[in-house]
């Protein structure tokens, strides 16, 4: 029987459909509140003193999403128009540091170093984001008047995102992976829940939460951006728009200039599992799953996902 290499360091055995517990085993992800959670990067402990410590204030942002669905780009796109006024594109802090390191997650960083950090000398509005699924979130945030942003992608392009990105930790292939998403069994999953989480309350309170897509954003990234920042309350002057600036956040925050930025091409997120931010961007494009899964795989996640959102409005193509 084939070996896996995995994260734990060892070899796990060869998976096959029916031995249902090894992804999440080998993947070090742990069932909680619901959602398959990563627990060996992100200990179930700084998700409990996140939902028991951190105070939500109306003027926070919180940039959330799953993992390879664009949260690097949205965090790029969030920093630059809410801080254009104190900083210049040429000395945006962007320019040395890679956008995980200028809004940090929740779980991953602040409450996984501290259980309950002071967040109360960070300066207005605060930025925050995490990967948890919206029921999991602390109830200050869903009592305040804070805005969230939640960027979703077409699954297929996840799973051969994510598929790339942890060659660093096993050697899966694609169809593992699609496998995982077809049990709902990958970290932050079920994918299902977790958009549907978000969609939900982007329909319940539309001036809380916004709901984006990877394509759409690509597609029109303009468009989108000016959409993001009146969402966020850092709307677009027609002077602004007049004068480029929009075309060039958008410009300053495409795949080929952030992945060309020095702490992007050689940096690495101090204390991070991920062992450069390189592998924050491989290609950026959409669709790309059509050179690494079968259509029958495709059919296979369509139908479940079908069936998992019959009912609600969220659909992806
Ligand atoms: P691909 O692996 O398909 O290229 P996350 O930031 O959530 O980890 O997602 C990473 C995915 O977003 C990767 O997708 C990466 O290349 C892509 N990405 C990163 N920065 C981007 C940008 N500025 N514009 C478009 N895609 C970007």
């Amino acid at each position: 029987m084939e070996s896996k290499k995995s994260s734990l360091g060892s070899s796990t055995p060869d998976i096959s459909p029916s031995a249902a517990p090894s992804y999440a085993y080998a993947l070090g992800l742990t069932q909680f509140q619901g959602f398959w959670i990563p627990s060996r990067h992100v200990p179930t402990s700084s998700i409990i003193s996140f939902q028991k410590y951190f105070q939500a204030l109306d003027e926070d942002i919180i940039v959330v999403s799953k993992p390879k669905a664009g949260t690097t780009w949205l965090k790029a796109l969030v920093f630059t128009i809410v801080n254009r006024h104190s900083y210049t594109l040429s000395n945006t802090p962007l320019n040395s540091a890679n956008p995980h390191q200028l809004i940090p997650f929740f779980d991953a960083d602040l409450y996984k170093e501290n259980p309950n950090p002071d967040l109360s000398k960070i300066s207005s509005p605060r930025l925050f984001s995490t990967h948890l699924p919206y029921s999991m979130l602390a109830d200050s945030i869903k009592r305040s008047n804070c805005r969230i942003v939640y960027i979703t992608r077409n699954p297929f392009d996840i799973i051969v995102s994510l598929r790339h990105f942890f060659r660093f930790i096993d050697d899966w292939s694609v169809e593992d992976y699609l496998e995982m998403f077809c049990r709902g069994e990958e970290p932050y999953g079920p994918f299902w829940d977790h958009a549907l989480g978000y969609w939900n309350m982007s329909v319940e309170k539309p001036s809380n939460v916004l709901f984006m897509r990877y394509e759409e954003l690509k597609e029109d990234s303009v468009a989108q951006t000016k959409r993001l920042a009146e969402f966020l309350g850092f709307a677009f002057s027609m002077e602004e728009e007049k004068t480029g600036v929009v075309n060039q956040i958008v410009d300053f925050c495409s795949f080929n200039n952030l992945k060309d930025l020095e702490a992007n091409k050689t940096g690495k997120i101090p204390r991070s599992i991920i062992p450069s931010n390189k592998l924050f961007f491989r290609s950026g494009k959409v669709g790309d799953y059509v050179n690494h899964l079968s259509p029958a795989a495709v059919e296979r996640l369509s139908n479940i996902l079908k069936e998992k959102l019959n009912g609600s409005n969220l659909t992806f193509n």
